[in-house]
């Protein structure tokens, strides 16, 4: 699986200068996306973060961030037999909410969870695409823990090592597919 993951990011991941803003350099994953081995291969190793040694499951519900988290997180639930949960941006979810705001490596957002997504004492495996700042992990996290679970890991497929995501969120356990 570990080479199928390196050959996926390495050949389907493309990079984008200056978008959305000069100076930034988007990782587009659609390509990875369209690609049913290489999003087969990342899916599995990103649904490993939520198995223990032995390969039991340990998390109840898997969590996915707005937009491109969502489409890895789903599949990944599936794969765990866990619940899947959105985190959506702001006034997107219909019923009672718990929101946090947050700064993003470009501009400024808040995220909401429904207020019984995640039930006290459920453990939960956050995904997303990219780890960045980290604070989209960091709101997330107060999210799950505003329902009463705990977070027990944050699975990315890539960490941008440059930026301080793993400083903002002291003591998560972060597991990266691949790092830039
Ligand atoms: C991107 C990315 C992560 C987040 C990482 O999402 O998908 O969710 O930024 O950045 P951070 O670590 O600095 O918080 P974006 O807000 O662009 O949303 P999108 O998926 O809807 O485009």
């Amino acid at each position: 699986v570990r080479a199928e993951v390196d050959r996926a990011l390495a050949a389907c991941v493309t990079d984008v200068p200056d978008y959305p803003q000069p100076g930034v350099l988007f990782k587009d994953i659609t390509p990875l996306l369209a690609d049913h081995d290489a999003f087969t291969a990342v899916v599995t190793a990103l649904a490993s973060a939520g198995r223990d040694d032995d390969g039991t499951v340990i998390v109840d519900k898997v969590v996915g961030m707005e937009a491109r988290g969502f489409i890895l997180a789903a599949p990944v639930a599936l794969a765990l037999g866990a619940g899947f949960v959105p985190v959506r941006k702001a006034g997107k979810l219909p019923r009672a909410t718990h929101a946090v705001s947050y700064a993003l490596e470009y501009g400024e957002a808040t995220l909401e969870i429904h207020q019984d997504a995640v039930a006290p004492g459920e453990r939960v495996l956050l995904v997303d695409d990219v780890l960045a700042t980290g604070g989209t992990v960091a709101a997330t996290r107060e999210l799950v823990e505003s329902c009463g679970g705990t977070v027990h890991a944050v699975a990315v497929l890539m960490e941008l090592s440059f930026l301080p995501g793993r400083e903002t969120n002291p003591g998560l356990t972060v597991a990266a597919l691949g790092t830039v």
